[in-house]
């Protein structure tokens, strides 16, 4: 089954599509978005992300192409703010928040009237840059990435075993001032299915199901020079006029012009079907234990035959789920 989404071919009015890249200059600095290893016996040592990155580094992304980690780690490892957090946190950012035709989409693509704005984040791709497939980190009433592990959480939609406690959020993904390169790629028939792709071209959007739908971005087009030596705690900076420099405290390492990157906004609103499940997730009276979430889930790979008597330790248990439930497009042909 195909699934729905909505496009738009203009967002925003062309006076407010130009405030949103000068919101982008005056927020002005913007820092590498990292992922850090987790602690907790479940997954130890794996990234928050591991069934993304592993299927990138195993596969070599969308288009089979083979880098080393390294190399990997400089093209994913992208720059992000936030704009808004259930209120804006930068001025100029509340028409966007509050925005009638994504609330719209939102109501008719979830079946859902109920449509709460949640957060509003700004994403920066430099030339060579992409973002591996992957499904957005989903959120269930008592289980969510401030007290569990992100790829936990994909696993728990991927297996369908905890629909009743998934709070549906959609995704609204714009872009300004335009890019070479970087189109959205998304899988809207599921992951055996052809990937579409949509170029990130000024002021234009789509909604969709980002928790559900496997994504990612193409890489924004690089020059000659090699990419260079980006790393976790730099961050990129408006400098004046069109131009941006990416810096390690105090020193520059490279600068580049406001066409050779990658602008988007995101957006994503919670969605309920009525104001009873509303009130459910707000006052917690069906919340989900992580107790109940691991006996469900190995009871279930026991079923499948993947699991005997012992359950194995926590590395190899969350290996073992993500391998399981996830299961990602194969790359291009
Ligand atoms: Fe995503």
């Amino acid at each position: 089954m195909t699934a729905r989404y909505t496009h738009f071919a203009a967002l925003l009015s062309d006076a407010d599509a130009t405030a949103m890249i000068r919101l982008c200059e005056r927020f002005g600095s913007y820092g590498m978005y990292g992922q850090k290893p987790i602690a907790e016996e479940l997954g130890r040592g794996l990234f928050q992300r591991h069934d993304a990155a592993m299927n990138y580094i195993r596969t070599g992304g969308r288009f089979g192409r083979r880098e080393s980690f390294e190399q990997a780690a400089v093209r994913t490892n992208y720059f992000r703010e936030t704009y808004a957090y259930d209120r804006p946190v930068v001025d100029g950012i509340e028409g966007f928040l509050w925005h009638e035709g994504f609330l719209e989409a939102a109501r008719a693509t979830f079946d859902c009237p109920v449509v709460v704005p949640a957060i509003v984040y700004a994403n920066l791709l430099v030339p060579g840059q992409e973002l591996a497939v992957h499904t957005d980190v989903p959120e269930f009433r008592g289980a969510n990435r401030t007290k569990d592990p992100e790829w936990l959480l994909v696993v728990m939609h991927h297996s369908g075993l905890f629909e009743r406690w998934r709070m549906p959020i959609a995704t609204g993904v714009s872009w300004f001032h335009g890019c070479r390169g970087g189109d959205f790629a998304f899988y809207p028939e599921g992951a055996t299915g052809p990937a579409a792709t949509v170029p990130a071209a000024h002021n234009t959007a789509i909604l969709l199901d980002t928790d559900s739908i496997f994504h990612g971005v193409d890489r924004v087009a690089e020059g000659p020079s090699p990419l260079p030596p980006l790393r976790i705690g730099m961050r990129l900076s408006h400098a004046e006029g069109d131009r941006w420099c990416v810096r390690s405290g105090e020193e520059p390492i490279v600068h580049y012009d406001w066409d050779d990157l990658r602008f988007s906004v995101s957006w994503k609103a919670y969605c309920f079907p009525d104001e009873a499940s509303r009130r459910m997730a707000e006052e917690h009276t069906d919340d989900l234990t992580r107790d109940g979430v691991m006996t469900a889930l190995v009871a279930d790979l026991r079923r499948k035959g993947r699991l005997e008597d012992a359950v194995p330790g926590g590395t190899d248990l969350a290996l073992l789920l993500i391998e399981e439930y996830i299961r990602f497009p194969a790359p291009a042909a």
